[in-house]
């Protein structure tokens, strides 16, 4: 078997993947891999605040795209569902998508009653579930965080096709260029955040394949320039946050 229908094989089916294989009845993992340790060992205990946490976060996102009541909003990466909470709320109508099946059945659950939200699963970096230019607004929360940059070459270029003229994506990065520079942090938080990406680094001795669940770090220019090659304008940075809109 030649090398480029292997790598064709372990594309089509998309393994390994640490988010695909979670188990929707295991909802501590579920927890620790959405919010880290950050609310205590036991995260189901503490629901509550952990959604609260999640839809304050979601907000700077619905913000920045400038989200109104008549929009179509595709969430890539909707995890437990607290944010589209939040997106059914503020959009006429949100198309999640998520690529693991735990975690839709737990964001199905979190959105009963919620009538303007459809849940869909997809393969990474294909939104062939989505019609072209059917959404005015793409938001993806603490997801790019794990991609790399062909992950989010492919997904610019799905994006762009299901954005409507002058429709905005906004989503978060992990900033490379932000890693160990102490100016760039908050006062007290510089050595979390270096034993953060220690830990990440032993994670990834530990277990390789992990490598999609653990932060891929990538220069704000180098998504720009990508977004620039898929038909993506750069319109501005905020904190993490980047927001884009299709290039007339
Ligand atoms: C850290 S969680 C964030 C969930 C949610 N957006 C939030 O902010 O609470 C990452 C989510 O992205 C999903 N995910 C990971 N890789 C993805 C990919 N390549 N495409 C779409 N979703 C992905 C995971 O299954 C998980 O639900």
């Amino acid at each position: 078997m030649g090398t480029s229908t292997s790598i064709a094989t372990q594309q089509q089916s998309d393994r390994p993947s640490a988010w695909v294989d979670l188990s929707i009845d295991d909802e501590r993992e579920l927890l620790f891999a959405l919010v880290g340790n950050t609310f205590g060992d036991q995260p189901e205990q503490r629901i509550d605040a952990i959604r609260s946490s999640r839809m304050r976060f979601a907000r700077r996102f619905v913000r920045m795209a400038g989200v109104k009541k008549q929009d179509s909003v595709l969430e890539i990466g909707s995890g437990c569902g607290f944010g589209t909470r939040l997106l059914a709320d503020k959009a006429g109508r949100v198309a999640a998508c998520d690529i693991s099946p735990a975690y839709l059945a737990f964001a199905r659950k979190e959105c009963t009653g919620l009538h303007n939200i459809e849940f869909t699963q997809i393969r990474s970096r294909s939104l062939a579930a989505f019609d072209n230019a059917s959404m005015d607004a793409v938001i993806s929360i603490s997801v790019f965080i794990h991609l790399n940059l062909y992950d989010i070459y492919w997904y610019f270029r799905e994006i762009n096709r299901v954005l409507k003229p002058d429709g905005r994506v906004c989503f978060d990065f992990a900033d490379a260029d932000k890693l160990f520079r102490r100016d760039w942090l908050q006062p007290g938080n510089a050595k979390s955040r270096a034993g953060f990406f220690s830990e990440q680094a032993e994670h990834y001795l530990d277990d390789p394949y992990r490598l999609f669940q653990l932060m891929q770090w990538n220069s704000m220019y180098g998504i720009i320039n990508v977004g620039r090659e898929c038909g993506l304008q750069f319109i501005r940075r905020r904190s993490d946050r980047l927001l884009f809109r299709k290039a007339t």
